[in-house]
C-alpha cells in the first residue's frame, strides 16, 4: 500500500503538471481568471490548471508517463463507461483546482466549468490518498504564509484564492460539504483564533450552525462573520477590499451572539407572544454555554437588549423549561 500511495503521489503530480501546462497555453481560461481577479501569482501559489475537452487528453499524456489506466482509475483520474468498456478523462472542459496536503502532496483535484453548465463544481472522489474529510483546501499555503495566529474558514476554491491574492493569507476552505470533526482538529492546530465567514446565503447560514457545533466539539470557539446581500468571501474582497473585510473579521460575532441573532429573523418581537417564544429560543442557545459566569454576562446583555429581566433566561434554564439541543 506504502509503495502504491507513492506512486498515486507521483501521478497526481504529473497530472497537476499536466494541467498547469494546458492552462498557461489556453487564453480563454487564463482570462477568465483574469476577470476573477487571479493572476500568473496566484496561478503559480495555487497549481491551477485547466483539463482539456476531448476526453483522452490527460489518458494519453499519462500513458506517454508510463501509468496504466486502471491506476488512473483508482487515483479518480479516469472515469470508466461500462458500455464503451473504455476510460476517459474524469475532467474535462474545466479549470483545475489541485487539493495539496500539508506535506506539500497533490491528493486530489477539483474541476470548475467556464459556464453555467452544472454541475459547476466536479471533485476527487476518496482514494487511498485522499480523505476528503481530512483534508482543507488551501492549508499548505496557509502553513506557508500565515504566523498561523489566526485562520479562517470558508466554503469554496475561489474564496480562498482570492483572499490569499488580496493578502488575507490564513484563509481555507472546508470545499462545500460540511465541516467534519477530523477537520475542526486540524483547525485547531493551525490557528489560535478562528473565524468562520462562509456564504451570506441561506446555505451558508445553515453550514455555519453545523460548523459551530462542530468546532465547540472540539473547544473552538469561532467568531463568525456574516455577509450580507448573499455575497461571498470572493465577492466580497472584490467589491470592498482587504480593509473593510478584516474590519468584519474584527468585528465578527461569538457563536452565540451569531445563533441569537439568526434566530430573532423568525419572530416579530413586538408581539408579546412572539418574543416570548423568541426568548425561549435564546434560553435554549444560552443553556450550551458552559461557563455559567459567561451564560450569565451573555443573559444579561441579550436582557438588555430585548427589554427583558436576565432572570427570565435563567428562571427557564432552572427549570429546566428550554429545550435542550
Ligand atoms: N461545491 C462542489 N460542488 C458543487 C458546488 C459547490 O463541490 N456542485 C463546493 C466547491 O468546493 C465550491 C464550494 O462548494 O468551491 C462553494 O460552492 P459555491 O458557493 O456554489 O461556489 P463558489 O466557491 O462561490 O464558486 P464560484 O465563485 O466559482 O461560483
Ligand atoms: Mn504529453
Ligand atoms: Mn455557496
Ligand atoms: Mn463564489
Ligand atoms: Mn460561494
Amino acid at each position: 500500500a506504502e509503495k502504491k500511495r507513492a506512486r498515486m503521489v507521483a501521478m497526481n503530480r504529473e497530472a497537476a503538471l499536466y494541467y498547469m501546462e494546458i492552462l498557461s497555453r489556453n487564453p480563454h481560461s487564463l482570462n477568465y481568471l483574469k476577470n476573477r481577479g487571479i493572476g500568473r501569482d496566484m496561478i503559480m501559489a495555487f497549481g491551477l490548471g485547466f483539463a482539456p475537452a476531448g476526453g483522452d487528453q490527460l489518458l494519453g499524456h499519462m500513458k506517454e508517463k508510463g501509468y496504466e489506466e486502471k491506476e488512473l482509475f483508482d487515483a479518480n483520474l479516469l472515469s470508466y463507461n461500462e458500455e464503451k468498456n473504455h476510460y476517459y478523462d474524469r475532467f474535462r472542459n474545466r479549470l483545475i483546482f489541485p487539493i495539496i496536503d500539508r506535506k506539500s502532496r497533490v491528493v486530489g483535484f477539483g474541476g470548475r466549468v467556464l459556464d453555467d453548465s452544472l454541475p459547476k463544481y466536479l471533485n476527487s472522489s476518496d482514494t487511498l490518498l485522499y480523505k476528503k474529510s481530512r483534508e482543507l483546501y488551501g492549508l499548505n499555503r496557509v502553513m506557508k504564509v500565515s504566523d498561523r495566529s489566526r485562520i479562517l474558514l470558508v466554503e469554496g476554491y475561489m474564496d480562498v484564492i482570492s483572499l490569499h491574492a488580496a493578502g488575507i493569507g490564513y484563509a481555507v476552505a472546508s470545499l462545500g460539504t460540511s465541516l467534519t470533526r477530523e477537520q475542526a482538529r486540524v483547525i485547531k492546530r493551525y490557528g489560535k483564533q478562528v473565524f468562520i465567514c462562509y456564504d451570506g446565503d441561506n446555505a451558508g447560514l445553515q453550514a455555519t450552525n453545523r460548523a459551530i457545533d462542530i468546532l465547540a466539539a472540539e473547544d473552538i470557539r469561532p467568531r463568525i462573520v456574516v455577509l450580507e446581500e448573499g455575497k461571498d468571501p470572493d465577492e466580497y474582497i472584490r467589491d470592498y477590499g482587504k480593509i473593510a473585510f478584516e474590519g468584519k473579521l474584527n468585528r465578527g460575532l461569538s457563536s452565540i451572539e451569531f445563533q441569537v441573532q439568526n434566530l430573532e429573523k423568525n419572530f416579530h418581537l413586538e408581539d408579546a407572544a412572539s418574543l416570548s417564544e423568541f426568548l425561549k429560543g435564546v434560553t435554549a442557545i444560552l443553556s450550551k454555554v458552559k461557563s455559567p459566569v459567561e451564560r450569565d454576562v451573555f443573559a444579561k446583555k441579550f436582557a438588555e437588549t430585548y427589554g427583558v429581566r436576565p432572570e427570565s433566561f435563567e428562571g427557564e434554564i432552572r427549570r429546566g423549561n428550554m429545550k435542550r439541543p
